[in-house]
């Protein structure tokens, strides 16, 4: 199968894209589409030979169930059913970076909800996937990368790890967030924080009380790079841990790259400033950040950040993705 790269406006679409992509999901394809947080990869909900082309094209466990995307409160109510909490939520938060679990309506094939009465449903906040699902209605899609890798944030990463096995690609540039949404299971109160994401826990309990609990796919390998990733954390003491490791791992002959928040007294042919004051900015590189070096290297280190807010976000990601995590303040 040819990968089609088709650039898109992403601030006015253009009709006859969006019409090409809704076509070819409706005849039972692939495609890769953009939302506000990272790249989909979308088919058809309701054929579930095309849902299950997305668990083969990504290599995903069958049980690892998919949001399904939608562009209308109609479209929530076709899929699931909604209760006093999670409709609270949809008020609030939809279009956004939240998928809101539910209890599934029995015309959602169960290859779509891994198996589970329940589905996750999400509004993306972003107008080519809007118009794209207000064409073909509701998407299965998780992220659009291979299982196990870094999301994709740019059109080439989804590239990078599907072409040849999906249909094509909606290339709108860069996502804005860059990290997964939230993900909250409405079915028992409080409610419970699956995966923590840009809709933050202290936002989710201003509308309803809230825990967090353990996800689906919490097993399951996350964001890892071929690289070995040394995550290392302890506020000031990291940057110092890490020029000494870095000596240590260069001397085995590997080619080692580092991510750290300021410039350090190594000499490192690979090394990434992020922007620890600049939150946002750093939540939508990250994942470029990893890929980019993942091509390069064999160790990442990565210094830890301060978790708060979206460092909060970051660090769970860096912390799922990491094959070792040294602590900076431990002798
Ligand atoms: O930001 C996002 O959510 C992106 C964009 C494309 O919308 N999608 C995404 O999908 O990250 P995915 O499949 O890569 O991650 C969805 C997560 C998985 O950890 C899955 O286990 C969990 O949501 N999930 C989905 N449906 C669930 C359900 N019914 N019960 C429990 N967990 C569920
Ligand atoms: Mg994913």
């Amino acid at each position: 199968m040819k990968t089609k790269v088709i650039k898109i406006n992403p601030e006015s679409p253009e009709n006859e894209k969006i019409q090409k992509a809704a076509s070819i999901i409706k005849s039972g394809g692939l495609v890769a589409f953009p939302t506000e947080t990272v790249y989909g990869l979308g088919a058809d909900a309701f054929i579930p030979n095309a849902v299950k082309s997305i668990f083969e094209a990504k290599e995903r466990p069958a049980d690892n169930p998919l949001i399904i995307h939608v562009s209308s409160l109609e479209q929530v109510e076709q899929v699931a059913e909604l209760n006093e909490a999670s409709s609270k939520l949809i008020k609030k938060f939809f279009p956004g970076p939240i998928a809101v679990i539910m209890k599934k309506k029995r015309n959602v094939p169960y290859i779509t909800s891994g198996g589970l009465d329940k589905i996750a449903v999400r509004m993306p906040d972003n107008l080519v996937a809007l118009k794209l699902i207000e064409m073909t209605g509701p998407l299965a899609a998780p992220s659009a990368n291979l299982s196990g890798k870094p999301s994709p944030t740019r059109a080439e990463h989804v590239f990078n790890d599907l072409n040849g096995k999906i249909d094509m690609i909606l290339d709108a540039g860069e996502t804005k967030t860059g990290l997964e949404s939230t993900v909250v299971d409405t079915t028992e109160y409080p409610v419970k924080v699956l995966r923590p994401g840009p809709i933050t826990l202290e936002m989710i309990r201003e509308v309803v009380e809230a825990t967090t609990g353990k996800g689906v796919s919490d097993e399951y390998t996350h964001y890892s790079t071929h690289a070995e990733l040394v995550l290392v954390v302890g506020g000031r003491e990291a940057p110092g841990k890490i020029e000494k490791i870095f000596d240590e791992y260069k001397n085995t002959g590997q080619e080692v790259g580092v991510i750290a928040t300021k410039e350090l007294d190594i000499k490192c042919k690979y090394f990434i400033k992020m922007e620890a004051d600049d939150l946002h900015e750093l939540g939508k590189k990250l994942f470029s950040y990893l890929r980019e070096m993942d091509e390069k290297v064999d160790v990442i280190i990565a210094e830890g950040i301060e978790e708060k807010g979206l460092g909060h976000i970051i660090m769970d990601r860096l912390k799922k993705g990491a094959t070792k995590i040294i602590n900076a303040g431990n002798k």
